[in-house]
Order: structure tokens, then C-alpha cells, then sequence
């Protein structure tokens, strides 16, 4: 049995007391519900703030990004050593990373050794264009993604895998529970190729683009997606709460 996940990526949004705030909201309610893995990941300079708040909760912390390298002349960059004392995960190869940061399956390859040679355990995305689907490139994509990102790593389950169709990031237009679920099904065949299918059965994969708690539960039912990766609505503490509790339910 794989255990149920639900991050919540606030990308580049809340100010360090906006973040005080929102997991100050958000605590009681996540703390409430169990038997499920509950990450927030609020911008870099908010990670202290936050895992002091959360400190001796189950809700675990995550950054949105990191540098490769463990320290250095890298101006503007947080590396893994930084992020070690501050959080469990790091979201990594985010497609607006790989879309606005010029990140390649190399780059991101990098940062997933990096993370795991540190202990943080990577939440790493991967997922087709707009342009790439109507194409019928979508699976073509994903393997390419999937195995330039894992390249020269060894089975690891604690990778979590975040399948965002990028045509549905913020855009309202989410997938369907039944179109997700046969992609993840297909992204776990690629992950049973590339390593074992013993560990591709262990490994979390979550489905991420315009989750929100009228939605959640269409894409928790399908037996290959374990959560989800939500960003706008993991800013409203009630939402995101209910997101949780929905998928907690849900996978019972
Ligand atoms: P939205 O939930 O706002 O579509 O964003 C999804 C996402 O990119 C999470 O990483």
C-alpha cells in the first residue's frame, strides 16, 4: 500500500507573515486528519517561519526548488545543505522551472541526486505541453522526462513522482480522473522499465493542474495516483484542508 500524499506548492506567492498566516490557518485542520503525507511548500524565505510552526506536527515541509551544488560562488541560489535543517522535501523540476529557468532533464537530473545524496526527498515533476499533447507526443514526453530525470539513479522508492499536464497548470482546466490515472499508469510502467516493478508499484505518483476540492476526489479514485500537487487552491487554509480530507477518505 502506497500512503497517500497531498502538497501544497504556493509557488511565488505570500509574504513571510502571509505564510505565518496561512499555516497558522491551515495547522489545526491538517493536523486533524491522518493516515496521510501532508506537505506545504512556501517560498524559500518563509521555510524558517514555517517548519518552526510546524515543529513536532505531521505536516512536513517542502522548497519549491534548489541548486545542485552544496555550497559556493553560485550568487542567488540555496543549495541542499541549506535546505536540510528547514525541510523533508523539495519540489524538483517544476515545468515553470523548466519553462521560465531553462531547467533540463540533465539540470533536473542533477538536482535528484543532489536531494537524495542530502536526505530531502525530491517531489519531481514532470509533464507534456499543451502543444506536445495535441501532437499525441504526451507519452513520448513523459519517457523522455522520466528517464533523462532518473539517469544513473539507482530504484529509490522515496521519490515522488508529480505528473502536471502543463496545459492544466492554472488554467482551470483540469484533466480527467480517468485521462490522469492511465498517464500515471503509464509513467509507473516507465519507472518499472527504467528500474523494477517491484519499486515502480512503491513509488508515489500524484496527479497536479488545477486540483481543487470540487476535483480532488475524481483523480484519488483511480487506483495509480496516490495525491496530488495542488497550487492555487493550497493558498486557501479551507480548501486545501478539505482536499486533504477528501483524499485521506478516499484511500482508506
Ligand atoms: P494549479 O493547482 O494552480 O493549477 O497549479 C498546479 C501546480 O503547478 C502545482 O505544482
Amino acid at each position: 500500500m502506497r500512503r497517500p500524499l497531498i502538497a501544497g506548492n504556493w509557488k511565488m506567492n505570500t509574504t513571510v507573515d502571509e505564510a505565518v498566516i496561512l499555516t497558522r490557518d491551515m495547522l489545526p485542520g491538517l493536523k486533524a486528519i491522518s493516515n496521510i503525507d501532508r506537505v506545504i511548500c512556501p517560498p524559500f524565505i518563509s521555510l524558517q517561519r514555517v517548519s518552526e510552526i510546524v515543529k513536532d506536527t505531521a505536516v512536513a515541509v517542502g522548497a519549491q526548488n534548489m541548486y545542485f551544488k552544496e555550497k559556493g560562488a553560485f550568487t542567488g541560489e540555496i543549495s541542499p545543505l541549506m535546505l536540510k535543517s528547514l525541510c523533508k522535501y523539495v519540489i524538483l523540476g517544476h515545468s515553470e522551472r523548466r519553462q521560465f529557468f531553462g531547467e533540463t532533464d540533465d539540470i533536473v537530473n542533477e538536482k535528484l541526486k543532489a536531494a537524495l545524496a542530502t536526505g530531502l526527498l525530491p517531489i519531481f515533476c514532470i509533464g507534456e505541453s499543451l502543444q506536445e499533447n495535441e501532437a499525441g507526443k504526451t507519452r513520448e514526453i513523459l519517457a523522455r522526462q522520466v528517464t533523462g530525470g532518473l539517469k544513473a539513479i539507482s530504484a529509490n522508492k522515496d521519490i515522488v513522482v508529480a505528473y502536471e499536464p502543463v496545459w492544466a497548470i492554472g488554467t482551470g482546466k483540469a484533466a480527467t480522473g480517468d485521462q490522469a490515472g492511465r498517464t500515471i499508469e503509464f509513467i509507473r510502467g516507465t519507472l518499472a522499465s527504467t528500474w523494477n516493478s517491484e519499486i515502480a508499484q512503491s513509488v508515489r505518483i500524484l496527479y497536479g493542474g488545477s486540483v481543487t476540492d470540487a476535483n480532488i476526489a475524481e483523480f484519488v479514485r483511480e487506483p495509480h495516483i496516490d495525491g496530488a500537487l495542488v497550487g492555487g487552491a493550497s493558498l486557501k487554509a479551507s480548501d486545501f484542508i478539505e482536499i486533504v480530507r477528501q483524499t485521506a477518505a478516499l484511500k482508506q
